[in-house]
């Protein structure tokens, strides 16, 4: 190999080195977070993933490219111990994120607000919103010595409307919407916070709430490509933005 050569491939392997981000996706076992955590594996980022399903979490460490670069965690975000026990490994293993994509959600069964158990309103809120903040607690910390990151809180076409049926879910995902804005005013420069409204998407979720029809939409795969695409390129200069895949 010529200097010229070896220098040329160091300048390649330092840039793409580089570009390589570590992202931390809430909510990896199924549906879009499952399918984005695939598509940044694939694009040679880390992910550091969690959800609740621990079979669901290790059929996707396999299926993962480089399968032990990543780092996936049984983690319930309703839970604020749970979450900083994440933050800890995160830091004890140097893997702190440069972006991180509150993604892991759940909505209540289709009923008018009079009939939605008190227990299914409080999971909604204590997953969709609560959730969100005890990531950020403990997150935000670790990131900001880095002078720089991302975070991308899962919002949905229902933060910015309203529909009958699912109450709950879209005061949830209007909460997502200010929260987003709120934190936004409080980074440093150098950090963006957005709220990402994903489009539709064919999963459990939309299953859920659209029965049939939702066979009629893009596959959580198809969307991956699109969503990675922009999450990837989200600069602090989108800080405060309300986005839509
Ligand atoms: N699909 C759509 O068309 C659509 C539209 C607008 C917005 N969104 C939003 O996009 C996000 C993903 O939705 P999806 O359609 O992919 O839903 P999904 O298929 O139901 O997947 C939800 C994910 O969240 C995880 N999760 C739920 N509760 C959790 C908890 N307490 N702790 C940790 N993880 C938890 C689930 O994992 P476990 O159950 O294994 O823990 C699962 O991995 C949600 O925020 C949703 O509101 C989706």
């Amino acid at each position: 190999m010529t200097t010229a050569s070896f220098s040329a491939s160091n300048t390649a392997a330092v840039a793409a080195a580089a570009a390589a981000r570590t992202v931390l996706i809430t909510g990896v076992s199924k549906g879009l977070g499952r399918a984005l955590a695939v598509e940044l594996s694939k694009r040679g980022h880390t992910v550091i993933g969690c959800s609740r399903a621990q079979e669901k979490l290790n059929s996707l460490q396999s299926e993962l490219s480089s399968p032990d670069r990543h780092l996936l965690l049984n983690v319930d975000v309703r839970s604020d111990n749970s979450v900083k026990e994440l933050a800890r490994v995160v830091m004890e293993k140097k893997f702190v994120p440069d972006i991180i994509v509150n993604n892991a959600g759940t909505i209540n069964k289709n009923n008018r607000i009079w009939e939605v158990p008190v227990e299914e309103f409080d999971t909604v809120i204590d997953t969709n919103v609560k959730g969100i903040a005890n990531v950020l607690r403990h997150f935000i910390p670790l990131m900001l010595p880095k002078s720089r990151g991302i975070i991308v809180n899962m919002s949905s076409g229902w933060g910015r409307s309203g529909a009958a049926l699912v109450a709950p879910y879209c005061a949830s995902k209007w909460a997502v919407e200010g929260l987003s804005r709120a934190v936004a005013k409080e980074m440093p420069d150098g950090f963006a916070v957005v709220a990402l409204s994903p489009g539709v998407i064919n999963t459990e979720m939309l299953q859920s709430c659209f029965g049939n029809s939702a066979s009629g939409y893009q596959t959580p795969d198809a969307w991956s490509l699109k969503a990675a695409t922009m999450i990837l390129n989200l600069t602090a200069a989108d800080n405060g933005a309300s986005l839509t895949v």
